[in-house]
């Protein structure tokens, strides 16, 4: 399976902030936001990855991330020269996606509790669990007007809406920028016409899922945190709560580094390396902690 990060756009709710640094490379506490969806995807195990991003924003990324060998996985970067929508990542994407399954997280969306259900989700995508071929999920929340909206029949759990920030929304339920597609992403992306607003909508793509009976949702609980990281408030909550989980349980989240060396995807060899290349800083005495089993 392939993964595609979606980093481009305005970020025009955060200006100033965003003027000369992009969204996704702020701060979420102590690491540059797209560290968090880019963990994401390695916990989920996957190992080739494209970010897509503004083409200013390009050199930067690159400098932070390279190729993603000392992470032991593949990255590569694709310019977005305007944001047509969620969907134009799999035209974009559609020779790096190769007729794979793939997941594509948006670069902003911020997940934090037990890793299982994304995983099982990984699996069941792969397997076609149920002949169903893609899988998404929903959130409950206070505010569901902000977001891709889900509607279930209370009986039987069946999806029986999709509506994109609604103005009455018929459910609490939002929907994730986190998704699962099979092969005939691209495909059905060429397929969908802009919406009244001008951009390929990615719950039209669902839609098109739905339509084949072939749309899985599933309920993400109360234990998963899903933050937002679109206003300067939200961008402080998200940095309030990785510090508050990170120094009550001395564990970093998202630490790229520890991920790739735990899930053996570099070796000790290669994790060393990769700390001797840090200036000497508390994020550089975490990952030597934990080469000597001190966590
Ligand atoms: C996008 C999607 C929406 C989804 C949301 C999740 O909206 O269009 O369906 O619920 O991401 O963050 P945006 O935040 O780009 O307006």
């Amino acid at each position: 399976m392939k993964g595609i990060i979606l980093a481009g756009g305005k970020g025009s709710r955060l200006y100033p902030l965003t003027e000369v640094v992009t969204k996704q490379l702020q701060p979420i506490y102590n690491k540059p936001m797209i560290y968090y969806p880019l963990s994401m995807l390695m916990l989920s195990g996957i190992k080739e990855v494209m970010i897509i991003c503004n083409e200013c924003d390009k050199p930067l990324f690159e400098k932070l991330l390279g190729d993603g060998s000392q992470f032991g996985i593949s990255l590569e970067f694709k310019v977005q020269d305007a944001p047509n929508g969620l969907p134009e990542a799999f035209i974009l994407g559609e020779e790096f996606i190769a007729e794979q399954d793939v997941c594509l997280l948006l670069g902003d969306n911020i997940f934090y509790g037990d890793f299982d259900i994304f995983r099982t989700a990984y699996q069941n995508q792969l397997a076609k669990e149920n002949d169903l071929h893609a899988r998404v999920f929903a959130y409950k929340v206070t505010d569901p007007e902000r977001y891709g909206v889900v509607d279930f029949d209370p009986d039987s759990k069946r999806v029986v809406d999709l509506e994109e920030k609604p103005t009455h929304p018929k459910s609490p339920y939002a929907i994730p920028g986190f998704y699962f597609f099979d092969k005939t992403v691209s495909r059905r992306s060429k397929e969908l016409r802009p919406s009244p607003r001008g951009e390929l909508e990615i719950i039209d793509l669902m839609q098109s899922y739905l339509d084949d009976n072939s749309l899985a949702v599933e309920i993400l609980g109360r234990g998963i945190a899903w933050l937002d990281t679109g206003t300067p408030e939200s961008l402080c909550q998200a940095s309030d709560f990785v510090a508050a989980v990170e120094q009550r349980q001395g564990f970093k989240i998202a630490c790229l580094e520890e991920i790739s060396y735990k899930m053996g995807l570099i070796d000790k060899s290669k994790m060393i390396e990769n700390i001797e290349n840090m200036p000497n800083c508390e994020y550089k005495d975490y990952l030597n902690s934990i080469l000597k089993d001190e966590l």
